[in-house]
């Protein structure tokens, strides 16, 4: 059986007084799941407070990126060591506002500006093998744009965003590799994938893993949904047989949803 996880990915909101009122207002919620892992991941400079705070409950932390050199002439990059010593046991790799690919375009975000969010399949592949290489559970993310999936390659970039991301991993450390299907028109947008489908395409990355690796490996890796998770749709996500858990952005910065969330765990 595989454990679930629910992780809140807080993106660029929370400042330590923020995540003061925040972890405080879920701490009932988080100690009475036990039997699930919860992560979150708040923005760097939060997270050592996020730590601490955590210390003694059951939740661990996670960053929301790395650079995949560990120390160097790289300005602004933080490094798996980095985040390793702030007390961080997840990392998520690839998301998709990292790679520069939106719900929701703000309407200055041209090609040019978009450059700015520049991971690609490599580079998510770079930080992916620095994660485990720095003791890191990556949290990766995988999903198709809208247009994608109008013009029918959701199953083929879900498949090939897999396997780019894997190239040179082994099949020990793969099995340890939490996934996240997250369709990009889902995310922030309030229009949840049908649970169905949600499980069709996570079913999608566990056949490739499995293809990659066998059908050990792809029974044991985790892979959550994420995009727009909230109360009112997690119970019927979260019961489904290839889904182990959410990546959930906007409800996880409200602490009833998150509570919510977490709540409607299979037991
Ligand atoms: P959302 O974000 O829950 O706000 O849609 C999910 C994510 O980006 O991880």
């Amino acid at each position: 059986m595989r454990q679930t996880i629910i992780a809140g990915n807080w993106k660029l909101n929370g400042t330590i007084s923020d995540a003061e009122i925040l972890l405080s207002a879920l701490e009932s919620a988080f100690a009475a799941r036990p039997d699930i892992q919860i992560v979150v991941c708040p923005p760097y400079t939060t997270l050592a407070f996020a730590a601490q705070k955590l210390a003694e409950s059951n939740a661990k932390i996670g960053g929301q990126d790395l650079f995949w050199k560990e120390k160097g002439a790289y300005t602004a990059q933080i490094s798996a060591p980095m985040l390793k010593e702030i007390g961080c046991t997840y990392v998520i790799v690839g998301h998709s506002e990292r790679r520069g690919r939106f719900g929701v375009p703000e309407p200055e975000f041209n090609e040019a500006v978009l450059a700015y969010f520049g991971d690609s399949d490599i580079t998510v592949n770079l930080k992916l093998k620095a994660a485990l290489a720095g003791g890191l559970i990556p949290i990766c993310c995988v999903g198709e744009t809208l247009s994608e999936r109008q013009s029918g390659s959701t199953d083929s970039v879900v498949s090939n965003q897999t396997s780019a991301a894997l190239k040179g991993v082994s099949a020990e450390q793969a099995s340890g590799i939490v996934f996240a299907y997250e369709p990009v028109w889902a995310i922030g947008t309030g229009e949840v994938c049908a649970a169905v489908e949600a499980d069709r395409v996570c079913g999608i990355i566990r056949q490739k893993v499995g293809k990659l690796y066998g059908a050990d490996t792809a029974e044991k890796v985790q892979i959550q949904y994420g995009g727009s998770v909230k109360p009112d749709n997690a119970a019927d996500l979260l019961g489904r047989p290839n889904i182990d858990g959410a990546l959930v952005g906007g409800a996880s910065l409200k602490a009833a949803d998150f509570a919510a969330i977490i709540a409607a765990s299979p037991r």
